[in-house]
C-alpha cells in the first residue's frame, strides 16, 4: 500500500482480538472478548447438522429465508407485542455487525454527519468513515454513563443523518429508559434522520427492567433501523447470524448494500435457527435469569476485595472499578490483571474518542460459574496485594 493511501490509517487490530491473543498466550482466564465458554443447546447442533444433511447447502435467498425471517417476526411479536412484515421490514445478515455496516453504508454519505456515543462499539466509527460521512462522538460520562439530551440537541445539524444508540450498552453496561426513547423521538422530530439502534442484548435486562426497545417506540418504529444477534441470544457468537429490523423503505436501502457484500447467509444457519425459533417460540426469555445469576454470582465472589462493582443493568459485562486501589488508567490496570493476576479484561478508553480519566475495565460474565469463580479469586488476591502496597 502506498504510504497514505490507507482509507483507515488510524485503524489497528482491535482491543477485542488483542487482548484474546495475548490471554491464549498467557494460559489467562478471558474475562476480556464477550463470548461464552460454555457448550451451546446441542438440539441446535443436532439441527444445524440436519440442515446439512438434508442437503440445504446452496445459496440462501438474499434477504433471509423466509422461515426464518417468520420466526424473527413471531419472535418479536411476543417479546415486544410488535407487528413486524417478515417480507419487507426484516433481513437476516452476517452477525449484527453487517447489518450495522450496510446500515451506515446504505444510509450516511459524504457531507453526513452520524452521532455517535462514547463509550462506543468498534465497529460504529470505521463503518461511519468508510461511508464518507464523519462520527460527532458525545461522551457519556462515568459513572452513569448517561445520556445529556441538552448535548444530543446542541449537536444535531442539518448534516446529522444518522444516531447510533446502543441499548442494553456495552461496555458500560446500562439500560435505556422509556423516557430516553422519548427525548431521542423528540431531538430527531421533523428532521430527516435515521436511528440505527444496536440491541444484540435485548435479552440481557436484570431486576425485572424490560428492554427498551426502538421499535416499541411508536415515533421511533417510522425512522429506525434495530439490528440484534442471533450469536449473542444462541450462545453462539461464531453463527455470525443477526438481522435488521426496520420499515420497508430502510429495509430495502439495507439491502441494496447487503447483496453486494455477503449477498446472503450460511443457508443451513438460517434453517436450523428457524426450526429451533418453531420448536422454542421462547427462546430468549430465560437469559435474563441464566445472566442475572452469574452476574450476581461474580458480585458476591468479588464483593469486600477491595474493588467496588457499579451497578449492571443489562449485556453480558460487569464493570470492575479499581478506583480505591490504584490510580486511574484503565490501560495500565487492564495489563495488571491480565499480567499479574492472568485475568484478561477490557479496558474502556479504546471506546472513547478523547477517553475520560476511567477506574473501571470490563468483565465478561458470559462464562462457566467455574470461570468466574476462578477469576474472581484471582481478582481479589490482586486486590488484596494492590490493598497492602
Ligand atoms: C454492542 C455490540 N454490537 C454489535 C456486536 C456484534 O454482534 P455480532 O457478533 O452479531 O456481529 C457486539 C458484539 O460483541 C456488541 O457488543
Amino acid at each position: 500500500m502506498t504510504p497514505g493511501r490507507s482509507k483507515l490509517p488510524d485503524v489497528g487490530t482491535t482491543i477485542f482480538t488483542v487482548v484474546s491473543r495475548r490471554s491464549g498466550e498467557l494460559g489467562a482466564l478471558n474475562l476480556g472478548q464477550g463470548f461464552p465458554d460454555y457448550d451451546i443447546d446441542p438440539r441446535l447442533a443436532e439441527l444445524v447438522g440436519q440442515a446439512m444433511r438434508e442437503g440445504h447447502n446452496q445459496y440462501a435467498p438474499m434477504e433471509g429465508l423466509i422461515e426464518l425471517r417468520e420466526g424473527i417476526a413471531r419472535k418479536l411479536a411476543l417479546s415486544y407485542g410488535l407487528s413486524v412484515d417478515p417480507h419487507c421490514e426484516i433481513t437476516v445478515t452476517l452477525g449484527a455487525t453487517e447489518a450495522i455496516y450496510c446500515g451506515i453504508q446504505a444510509l450516511a454519505g459524504p457531507g453526513d454527519e452520524a452521532i455517535v456515543f462514547d463509550p462506543a462499539y468498534d465497529s460504529y466509527e470505521p463503518a461511519v468513515r468508510l461511508a464518507g460521512a464523519r462520527c460527532v462522538r458525545l461522551p457519556l460520562m462515568p459513572p452513569q454513563f448517561r445520556y445529556d439530551w441538552d448535548r444530543v440537541r446542541a449537536a444535531i445539524n442539518a448534516h446529522t443523518r444518522l444516531i447510533l444508540f446502543n441499548s442494553p450498552h456495552n461496555p458500560a453496561c446500562t439500560t435505556a429508559m422509556a423516557g430516553d426513547l422519548d427525548e431521542l423521538a423528540a431531538a430527531i422530530r421533523g428532521r430527516d434522520i435515521v436511528v440505527l439502534s444496536d440491541e444484540v442484548y435485548e435479552h440481557m435486562v436484570f431486576d425485572g427492567r424490560a428492554h427498551a426497545s426502538v421499535l416499541t417506540q411508536p415515533e421511533l418504529r417510522e425512522r429506525s433501523m434495530a439490528v440484534f444477534s442471533f450469536g449473542k441470544t444462541l450462545h453462539a457468537t461464531g453463527l455470525r447470524v443477526g438481522y435488521s429490523v426496520a420499515p420497508a423503505p430502510l429495509s430495502a436501502e439495507l439491502r441494496k448494500v447487503h447483496q453486494f457484500n455477503t449477498f446472503s447467509i450460511a443457508n443451513p444457519l438460517q434453517r436450523a435457527i428457524a426450526a429451533y425459533l418453531a420448536e422454542r417460540p421462547q427462546t430468549g426469555r430465560d437469559l435474563p435469569g441464566f445472566f442475572q445469576a452469574k452476574r450476581d454470582r461474580l458480585r458476591s465472589r468479588l464483593a469486600h476485595c477491595g474493588f467496588s462493582l457499579p451497578p449492571a443493568q443489562g449485556t453480558f459485562f460487569q464493570l470492575l472499578d479499581f478506583g480505591e486501589l490504584c490510580p486511574p488508567g484503565d490501560v495500565a490496570f487492564a495489563e495488571r490483571t491480565l499480567t499479574e493476576a492472568k485475568v484478561a479484561t477490557i479496558p474502556l478508553s479504546p471506546f472513547y474518542a478523547e477517553p475520560p480519566e476511567l477506574s473501571v475495565v470490563r468483565l465478561c460474565i458470559a462464562k462457566r460459574d467455574d470461570t468466574l469463580d476462578r477469576a474472581a479469586e484471582r481478582l481479589a488476591q490482586l486486590a488484596q496485594r494492590l490493598g497492602r502496597a
